[in-house]
């Protein structure tokens, strides 16, 4: 049986497939004809047209901070996906990554979606344990680890260990927060609409939590007052202070874990740290505003982003660790 582990972000769906690695990373975004609700692109080239489509067309994210918003689109575009990647002759099992203490809800959800698509098994994991999984942290029941997934729409913090949650947190709290936030700083500091492809683009290649960071690129909008179309050049200390906002509450929420954790767990902490992971663990100067803040070790996964679809990749594979950390 072909067996996949996807993630299906508020922003990207990532899908590894066993014995291939990470074969998909793609916008979770379809276009839609608003008279029809007929779906006319998937993927990158529907979120290409973000901002950009006329007032017939929709611009549609079926996942929206973690949860299905839209299951008929939700579906559709795993479809998609999958068709991209697997012969659907096969009989396909797969394992969903879900933020932590998903719902029974949700993950009826997920079933009905998975279903209607052909999906013959499916099987759920929390986030946090699958980034331990994908950096081969040991995991045992004495050994507990605090992993910390921030993604577009949703940061997962948990401390688990083979035993279970010790303690954590969901919240809705990401990327797309800080992209919402620089569009009105931008407005407010140089008079210039942007739209939200610009500003996602700004904070992932200038965005910088390290003060002395200077990088500059130009950004593109409208003026303000006179509607004329206008470039700007801003520098990652223009934007510090929007991404900063939302790197402090993130702070903020892992520390409400960190104080929840019993004596021995809290000295384990101590030891192993905290791993990153999720696109915004890859905004320069993250890992080090988090050890500041928190005090602790910080470990930024190799690939922030991939770090959860590689660790369903590694659960999907082994069937004895996966019957330990699957969510019944
Ligand atoms: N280099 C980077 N610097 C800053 N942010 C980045 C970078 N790369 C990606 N991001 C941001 O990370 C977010 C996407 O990360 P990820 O794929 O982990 O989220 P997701 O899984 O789709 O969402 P969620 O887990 O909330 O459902 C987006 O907000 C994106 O703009
Ligand atoms: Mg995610």
């Amino acid at each position: 049986m072909l067996k996949l582990a996807i993630d299906f972000g508020t922003s990207v769906t990532k899908i590894y497939k066993i014995g291939s690695g990470i074969v998909l990373a793609e916008s979770t975004c379809v276009t839609v004809q608003k008279e029809t609700g007929e779906i006319r692109a998937f993927g990158n080239e529907a979120k290409r047209l973000l901002g950009k489509t006329a007032e017939l067309t929709d611009v549609c994210f079926p996942v929206y901070e973690g949860e299905i918003v839209n299951e008929r689109y939700a579906a559709a575009l795993l479809e998609y996906f999958l068709g991209k990647i697997v012969r659907r002759t096969f009989a396909v099992e797969v394992l969903f990554c879900v933020p932590c203490a998903a719902s029974a809800q949700l993950r009826e959800k997920y079933c009905r979606v998975a279903k209607s698509v052909g999906l013959s098994r499916v099987r759920f994991a929390e986030t946090p344990y699958l980034v331990a999984l994908g950096q081969d942290v040991p995991l045992s029941e004495s050994n507990p680890v605090f992993a910390l997934d921030i993604g577009a729409g949703k940061t997962s913090a948990a401390v688990f260990s083979l035993d279970g949650v010790i303690a954590g947190l969901t919240m809705n709290v990401g990327g797309n927060n800080m992209d919402v936030h620089i569009i009105d700083h931008i407005a407010e500091t140089y008079n210039l609409k942007i739209g939200s492809q610009t500003s996602e683009k700004l904070k992932n290649t200038v965005g910088s939590l390290i003060p002395s960071d200077n990088q500059s690129t130009i950004i593109n909008g409208r003026d303000i007052t006179t509607g004329n179309p206008r470039s700007v050049a801003v520098s990652s200390s223009d934007i510090l202070f929007p991404i900063r906002i939302y790197a402090d509450k993130i702070a903020e929420y892992a520390g409400l874990v960190l104080r929840k954790l019993p004596a021995e767990v809290s000295a384990a902490m101590v030891k192993n740290g905290v791993f990153l992971a999720g696109g915004v663990a890859g905004i320069a100067g993250f890992g080090d505003y988090m050890a500041d803040k928190l005090g602790m070790e910080i470990h930024v996964t190799g690939d922030p982003q991939m770090a959860v679809v590689l660790g369903g990749g590694r659960a999907i594979g082994n069937q004895s660790l996966l019957a330990r950390i699957e969510m019944e």
